[in-house]
């Protein structure tokens, strides 16, 4: 998007204008006409250099604003005017002056400038508005890099304009005072001068350093936190009447718990599993070995498989040394408290306890499960596996499948691989030739899977569990899969080898083939990507883009560098916040949500939003005309903006994040509440609690 160059030259900018505007307080001192002719010919080509940068900061709005609106419009509000207004003042009253004085005939280069010289020398109209574009600079600097403005941009733009007019009035002020006192002194007193800019200096430092160390330790997180410290947004809807906050506190009026959110706790469980979280070392296929923590020693952990309407139930044990640890659904939309957030539905389960997750499996597709506590770490280590629903109706389905779970590992040598499972090197499945092949690919890793398959047309048919209608045959196109992403893929398998390969690490590869040898060309790394936006065919959805909405939400990715929970991160904001301080979207039930997601920063988020599956209405505009396409892991590249709808149906706080899980994990994460509802939970270091 070129917002990284011209963020980084905002400062440089900044500072060649101060450099200019310190140039140019000095101007009326220069002791003889020969320096002084000097001194302006060099400040003419230092503003020289300030108006192009300028100009290459223009260009880089035009850039964002080429994206749209929504990605530039900041910039051209808040941004610009802060720099341009200035500017236009040095073109107007500075520039002139100087250009006078550079040109002005000089007979003898020795003699001292007179005292009336000295005095136009030091003129405000000058000095002043080179320094106030240095401030403008420095605003803008802030306005693009520190904390890019949410609409309406207007209260930022008037705001910095304010504090840039009372800047600029006091520079005038001080300039005032220094021409009058420039006719006396020929020369300033040098220890004088020298003694004020040590202190000037030593002032600016000590409130730097003393800003960050203030800054650090404001954004320590206190040991409870509050999960709704940003404040509700109601999305344009009317608020509820019961009050939402966590805590069940005085006045929290008759509220539901998330706790009493459950699934069926009674009746025989169709199916039964238990997995015990535990430290193992995990060997990959090239016998690398990798610090894991697991689900039953198995990395992945065991593959769940259960059937459509089956009540499910599944007993955590904890025996790790340390750390605690949860089970999450992930892409199943289960009751509140069966979700396994630690801190939101239910308490991380610490080293030697146990929990039980009871619920009915309503969706069929590919889901998987992961520890929702530390799961940045967690889920690096191997604390996840695949979750398998069959549907209730098996007539039609593929005579053989396989699950891929794309990983990175985190090595002992702390160097990372990915791999397909803990396959790093090639695998081979031997597959008959003739029969359907269905594979289910599931992404586990933080960033977005680039997958080819080789050696067979196939269908992609199913996004995030859910099915597409009517997908049509591709080949030579490669899959994208967001983190925390799945796609089912289907073909008829051939006579002859099919690869899936993971195209950042060519040699992880899986080969199929009718007698276990052979292989397919891989796909090409520039192989177009497949895009569900047009792709398969429309079908009944029960809303859509024209449906009346109840409440409208913007979520407006970005990023600032800063401070988060004490350490400097560089984080990834929604909505100009880190959590806690993003909003809680605050929903009633059964009311018809639409979002808009617009993605401002340099990085791809998937966007996650739990216990809901989100209809995709629009990209950047276009409308999705394909099969209608659900998703619960939408990945959001630079740049794009998503229009989704969803229905709110399933009452509790429900975590959104990014499932780039250290982004989560520094802050890009927010909750989407029901009225009424409340948890007994509590995140922060007191209780345990760390979601991420
Ligand atoms: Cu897969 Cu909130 O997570
Ligand atoms: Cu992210």
């Amino acid at each position: 998007m070129g917002s990284g160059i011209s963020q980084g030259a905002g400062l440089l900018l900044a500072i060649v204008w101060a450099y200019c505007g310190f140039r140019l307080g000095g101007f009326a001192h220069r002791p003889t006409y020969g320096k002084r002719r000097r001194a302006a010919r060099a400040s003419i080509g230092w503003l020289l250099f300030g108006v192009v940068g300028v100009g290459a900061q223009a260009v880089g709005t035009a850039m964002m604003l080429s994206a749209g609106w929504e990605f530039g419009g900041d910039l051209v509000w808040v941004a610009l005017p802060v720099l341009l207004l200035p500017l236009g003042f040095v073109l107007r009253s500075s520039w002139p002056l100087l250009r006078r004085a550079a040109r002005t005939e000089v007979f003898d280069r020795a003699e001292p400038v007179a005292p009336e010289d000295r005095t136009a020398a030091a003129n405000p109209r000058l000095v002043v508005p080179v320094q106030a574009t240095a401030v403008g600079a420095l605003f803008s600097f802030y306005a693009v890099f520190l904390h890019r403005a949410l609409p309406p941009f207007a209260v930022d733009t008037v705001i910095l304009l304010a504090l840039l007019a009372a800047a600029t009035m006091a520079l005038w002020l001080r300039q005032q005072r220094r021409q009058q006192k420039a006719a006396n002194a020929t020369r300033r007193r040098l220890p004088l001068v020298l003694l004020k800019r040590v202190a000037v200096f030593a002032i600016v430092v000590a409130g730097l350093v003393g800003g960050i160390v203030y800054g650090g330790q404001a954004s320590r997180l206190p040991g409870s936190v509050d999960m709704h410290a940003g404040g509700p947004d109601w999305g344009g809807g009317t608020e509820g009447a019961a009050h939402a906050h966590h805590g069940g506190g005085a006045g929290s009026g008759s509220t539901t718990s998330v706790a009493d959110l459950t699934g069926p706790r009674t009746g025989t469980p169709d199916a039964r599993f238990t997995l015990t979280a535990r430290a193992t070392t995990v060997r990959l296929s090239s016998g690398e070995l990798v610090d894991g923590w697991t689900y039953n020693g198995q990395a992945p952990g065991p593959e769940l498989r259960v059937r459509e309407g089956d009540l499910v139930q599944v007993t955590l044990v904890n025996r790790l040394p340390r750390a605690g640890v949860t089970l999450h659904w992930h892409g199943l939309d289960v009751p509140n408290a069966e979700d396994g957030v630690a801190g939101v539905t239910q308490d991380a389960v610490q080293p030697g306890q146990r929990h039980v997750y009871r619920f009915v499996a309503e969706q069929a597709g590919t889901f998987w499960y992961h520890s929702h506590q530390v799961s940045d770490e967690s889920v690096r280590r191997g604390l996840f596996g695949a979750l398998i629903v069959e549907p209730r109706d098996a007539a039609g389905e593929p005579a053989r499948e396989l699950t891929v779970l794309a990983h990175k590992w985190k090595l002992r040598s702390g160097r990372y691989v990915d791999a397909l499972g803990v396959a790093d090197r090639l695998r081979r499945e031997r597959v008959v030739a003739g029969s359907r092949m269905r594979l289910r690919l599931i992404n586990t890793s933080n960033r977005a899977a680039a997958l080819g398959l080789s050696g067979t047309p196939f269908r992609v048919t199913a996004i995030d569990g859910v099915r597409l209608n009517r997908p049509t045959e591709l080949s030579g196109v490669q899959l994208d899969l967001a983190a925390g992403g799945r796609y089912d893929v289907e073909f008829t398998m051939p006579s002859r080898a099919v690869r899936l390969l993971d195209l950042d690490k060519p040699d992880a590869a899986l080969v199929l083939s009718p007698d276990g040898r052979g292989d397919a060309a891989p796909l090409s790394a520039e192989a177009p990507r497949f895009d569900p936006l047009h792709y398969g065919s429309p079908a009944r959805t029960p809303f859509g883009a024209g449906s009346e909405f109840d409440r409208r939400f913007e979520m407006i990715l970005d990023d600032r560098p800063g401070f988060y929970d004490g350490s400097f991160v560089f984080g990834f904001t929604i909505n100009g916040e880190l959590a806690p301080h993003a909003p809680t979207f605050m929903v009633r039930e059964d009311d018809l949500v639409r979002v808009r997601i617009v993605n401002r920063s340099d990085v791809v988020h998937p966007m996650h939003l739990h216990g809901h599956h989100v209809l995709v209405l629009s990209r950047n505009g276009t409308p999705s005309t394909g099969s209608p396409w659900w998703s619960d892991t939408l990945n959001v590249r630079p740049g794009e903006s998503f229009e989704i709808a969803f229905r709110a149906d399933n009452p509790g706080v429900w975590m959104d994040h990014c499932h780039n899980l250290d982004h989560a994990a520094t802050g890009m994460m927010m909750h989407l509440a029901y009225t009424g509802v409340s948890t007994p939970y509590e995140m922060g270091r007191a209780s345990g609690n760390t979601p991420e």
